[in-house]
C-alpha cells in the first residue's frame, strides 16, 4: 500500500505502551465514521493500538484481538459504537489489505511493521482531504508539532 508520501508521517513505537498511549491519540480524534485500515503481520501491533484507539475514543471496553469472531464492539457509556472488525468496512480494520475492493474512498491507512521485540514502525498514510485533516490533529496531540 501506500508508500511515504509527502502527507505520511513515520514513528518507531519503542514499547507496546507506547503504541498503546498512541493510539489513544488517535482514538481521541476521530469522528464517527471514520476508517482505520491496520495493516501489519501478526505481532506486529495491530490489536495493542486498537486498545489504544479505544481508549482514546472513550471506550471502558476491553480489547481482545478480532481474529476469530466476526466483529468485535466497544460502546461508549452514551452508547455509540466502535466496530472492530477483521474484514469488512467500519472503524478500525485489521487486514484492510484482504478487502481492498470493499474499502471506502476515503481511510487512514496505517503500516505496522515488526523492527525487534520491543519496537515497531509506523506509517500513517491519509487518503482523502478529511484524512490528512486527521492525521494532522492526531500529530499535534501525539508530538505536539
Ligand atoms: N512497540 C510495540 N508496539 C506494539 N506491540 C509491541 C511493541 N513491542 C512489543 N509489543 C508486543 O507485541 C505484541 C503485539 O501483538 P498484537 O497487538 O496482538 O499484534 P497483531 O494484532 O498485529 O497481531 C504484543 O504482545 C505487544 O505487547
Ligand atoms: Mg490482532
Amino acid at each position: 500500500m501506500p508508500i511515504l508520501d509527502p502527507f505520511s508521517l513515520e514513528f518507531f513505537s519503542k514499547s507496546g505502551e507506547q503504541t498503546r498511549r498512541l493510539g489513544t491519540r488517535l482514538g481521541s480524534a476521530l469522528l464517527v465514521g471514520d476508517v482505520i485500515c491496520l495493516a501489519g503481520d501478526l505481532g506486529s501491533g495491530k490489536t495493542t493500538f486498537t486498545q489504544g484507539i479505544a481508549k482514546g475514543w472513550g471506550s471502558l471496553d476491553v480489547v481482545t484481538s478480532p481474529t476469530f469472531v466476526i466483529v468485535n464492539q466497544y460502546k461508549k457509556p452514551e452508547g455509540t459504537i466502535l466496530h472492530h472488525m477483521d474484514a469488512s468496512g467500519a472503524l478500525v480494520i485489521e487486514w484492510p489489505d484482504r478487502i481492498k475492493a470493499a474499502l471506502p474512498e476515503e481511510y487512514l491507512w496505517i503500516d505496522l511493521t515488526w523492527v525487534d521485540e520491543f519496537q515497531r514502525r509506523m506509517v500513517f498514510t491519509p487518503v482523502g482531504d478529511h484524512y490528512r485533516s486527521l492525521l494532522t490533529a492526531f500529530r499535534q496531540k501525539a508530538f505536539g508539532g
